[in-house]
């Protein structure tokens, strides 16, 4: 059985939140992309000693493994800068395409967040959902996630990080993101968790029947 689900959309919508919980509900697997960019970013920023060098984000995102994807340490801001300089790049998203391709067909059901998933990596997904919220309530979100971390976390950083990869990932030239066409657009402002989840594990119920 092949059953896709791809959530998209910005920097602290809930995507992963949700992501996590539909995969568990149905016994999916889950592939959060974001990490595959952000562990790119980290290892071309230490290669490239604090630069990023496209030629040397390539031929990182070319050898990079599963393995890689298990890094402590890969949610600080810093790294979430690299890895949307590094998606920006075409020759990272193709080397990293197969990969998230074949993950998404795999027998059993997947679930894969990101910000190109309906639209690029499994157009042809059974369910697309499109998370948003206020830029308000996304960087208050993320304020509190790595506040948790590092009590030195300032809220106005963290809406500068926010704002700075939302233009560039909206506006580059390859895979930006988008909302697909047949997604289903949820937006999580003013919506606790649960009822984001329900919403979401309601859709999925009603496609599963058909596919
Ligand atoms: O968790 P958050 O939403 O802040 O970011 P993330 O999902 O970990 O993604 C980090 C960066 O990777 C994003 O800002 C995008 O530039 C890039 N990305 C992408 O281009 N395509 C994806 N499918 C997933 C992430």
């Amino acid at each position: 059985m092949q059953f896709t689900v791809a959530i998209d959309g910005p920097a602290a919508a809930g995507k992963g939140t949700i992501a996590r919980a539909v995969a568990d509900e149905f016994g999916f697997a889950h592939l959060d992309t974001g990490l595959l960019y952000r562990a790119v970013g980290a290892r071309a920023m230490m290669r490239g000693r604090g630069v990023i060098v496209p030629a040397i984000a390539t031929e990182v995102a070319k050898e990079l493994s599963e393995a890689d994807l298990r890094h402590e340490g890969l949610r600080t801001a810093r790294i979430a800068q690299a890895a949307s300089k590094v998606a920006a790049l075409p020759e990272v998203r193709a080397a990293l395409l197969a990969f998230q391709k074949d993950f998404a067909r795999r027998e059993g059901g997947a679930v894969l967040d990101g910000r190109d998933i309906g639209s690029v990596i499994c157009p042809e997904a059974e369910v697309k959902i499109f998370v948003t919220a206020s830029d308000e309530v996304r960087a208050k979100r993320r304020f509190e996630e790595l506040r948790a971390k590092n009590p030195d976390t300032r809220l106005e950083s963290v809406a500068i990080d926010l704002r700075q990869r939302d233009i560039r990932d909206a506006s580059r030239d390859v895979a930006p993101m988008v909302a697909a066409e047949d997604a289903l657009l949820l937006d999580t402002s003013e919506l606790s968790i649960d009822a984001a989840v329900a919403e979401a594990v309601a859709l999925i119920k009603q496609r599963f029947g058909k596919a």
